[in-house]
């Protein structure tokens, strides 16, 4: 039957299950599995078909029955129209099992995967305010609220996020929980600047309009970035808001900007000119300070992104004689992170600016038994590679969400580390690059990190030892 007979079709007094695809959890009904957007396990829920996508399901709540045993108040008053923070309506305790669930159900059922030692997942002590970057976008079409629709006079300029699948529409954010709340204030300050003084906001379909987007991080060294694009080339315009900024509040370390009048939001390519300040802010892990330009790379949540490079370096066990490789090293933070504690780390990264990133970090903190390539990985960590390099003792790998390429898995195979430390965002492409290496080593230990409060993302490292 087509979804278009279904959409709408409304279930009474089903019980959710754990949370699976996108963290959404399950109801099984004689003839279908439909995932329910917002339940929490054990809910009873009345549900109504919403959309199908690839042979599944999906339900929106009509109303909670029975709440289940873990349903909380969501805390922000953007929750369920913002696309962020979706898990918001489950404790924190229970988002937890749910993650170490995702993970074992990742390697034990696709992975078929053995592990001698599952450890539990290390939460987050502080899971409201913990990104470090946040990234807003002005426009001239707010996304308007149902109770707002009929309302002529109201405000249409906005500074917030898109509302996921709708490009064109930008949620205005009053107050967002991800990052400390001086974030907050920044945005409301420049947009109000922006309403009072009449500025253009972005319009994405016509691709005109002065205030753009505005890149705000922070580390834990209390030092904070700002970074305000423009889609119209109006220097005077920029630096008098800039100025009033920077009046408003002396504690921003520094202050760039650039105009982007492309049609995508990508800075990569644009020319970023220092207002104020060194033009980067400084994070500090362990005795590593790593410099933070605009557009370079780094985890969102330094207090998770401590614990989860400890937890990489208690797997990888150091005696300071070793050779490691770090695949997909990024701006080389892992590298240098473990460096003191080995006798060379090469690393490699397709990004070349990540790159520049590393040496300087390298270089700043006096780190000089480190080396980083650029490139493909499937082409740098080559035979050759091995040769120049001498074969590692361990191999550290980190990558994006897809995982990593089969000839890549079989090049690490040809290497023979004694150890490999697969960290990963995605369990399931985990479990099956996993799966591919268990030909010569077995899974000893695995530890997800939280990084992400209440989203369904989990960061997993693993430790792998040779048969
Ligand atoms: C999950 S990030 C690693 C982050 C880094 N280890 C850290 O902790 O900051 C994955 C990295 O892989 C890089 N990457 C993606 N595809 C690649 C490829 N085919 N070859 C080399 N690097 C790649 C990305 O640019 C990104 O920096």
């Amino acid at each position: 039957m087509s979804i278009g007979k279904l959409f709408g079709k409304v279930y009474e007094n089903v019980t959710a299950e754990g949370a699976g695809f996108e963290g959404y959890c399950v109801v099984k009904t004689d003839e279908k599995t439909i995932f329910v957007k917002y339940s929490t396990p054990g809910d009873v829920l009345n549900i109504r078909l919403i959309s199908k996508k690839n042979k599944v399901f999906f339900a929106e709540i009509i109303s909670v029955v029975i709440p289940g045993p873990n349903r909380t108040e969501p805390f922000c008053s953007h929750f369920g129209v913002c696309g962020g923070c979706k898990w918001q309506q489950l404790n924190y305790q229970a988002q937890l099992y749910c993650k170490n669930q995702l993970v074992y159900d990742s390697f034990t059922r696709l992975g078929k995967i053995v592990c001698k030692e599952w450890q539990p997942i290390i939460g987050a002590q502080n899971n409201k305010y913990y990104r470090n970057k946040t990234e807003y976008t002005f426009s001239n079409r707010r996304w308007l609220l149902n109770s707002e629709l009929n309302n002529e006079t109201v405000q249409q300029k906005a500074a917030g996020f898109h509302i996921s699948g709708r490009f064109d529409k930008v949620l205005d954010i009053d107050k967002c929980y991800l990052q400390d709340d001086f974030a907050n204030k920044i945005r409301l300050f420049i947009k109000n600047y922006g309403i009072e003084k009449n500025l253009s906001f972005y319009d994405i379909k016509e691709n005109k309009g002065f205030l753009r987007n505005i890149i705000i991080r922070n580390s834990t060294l209390a030092q904070w970035m700002i970074v305000l694009i423009t889609g119209e080339d109006n220097e005077t315009e920029t630096l008098k808001l800039l100025e009033e900024t920077e009046k408003k509040f002396p504690e921003i370390s520094t202050i760039i900007y650039g105009v982007n009048t492309k049609t995508n939001d990508t800075i990569y390519d644009t020319n970023l000119v220092v207002y104020k300040g060194k033009g980067y802010i400084e994070e500090k892990l362990d005795e590593i300070i790593y410099r933070i330009r605009p557009k370079s790379f780094f985890q969102t949540n330094s207090e998770q992104t401590l614990k989860l490079y400890q937890k990489i370096r208690e797997y990888a066990d150091l005696n300071g004689n070793e050779i490691v490789y770090d695949l997909y090293c990024g701006t080389g933070s892992i590298s240098l992170f473990i460096a003191r504690n080995c006798s060379r780390v090469y690393g490699i990264e397709s990004v070349p600016q990540a790159i520049e990133d590393a040496n300087e970090n390298a270089s700043e903190n006096k780190i000089s038994n480190v080396d980083f390539f650029t490139g493909d990985m499937r082409f740098v960590f080559s035979n050759d590679f091995l040769l120049k390099t001498g074969k590692p003792d361990i191999i550290i790998t980190d990558p994006p969400r897809a995982g990593m390429h089969p000839d890549v898995v079989s090049q690490i195979l040809k290497a023979e580390a004694t150890k490999i430390v697969y960290i990963s965002c995605n369990p399931s492409t985990q479990a099956r690059d996993i799966s591919m290496l268990s030909e010569k080593y077995e899974v000893m230990k695995t530890c997800p990190v939280d990084m992400f409060p209440h989203t369904h993302h989990v960061e997993n490292v693993t430790l792998l030892i040779k048969k």
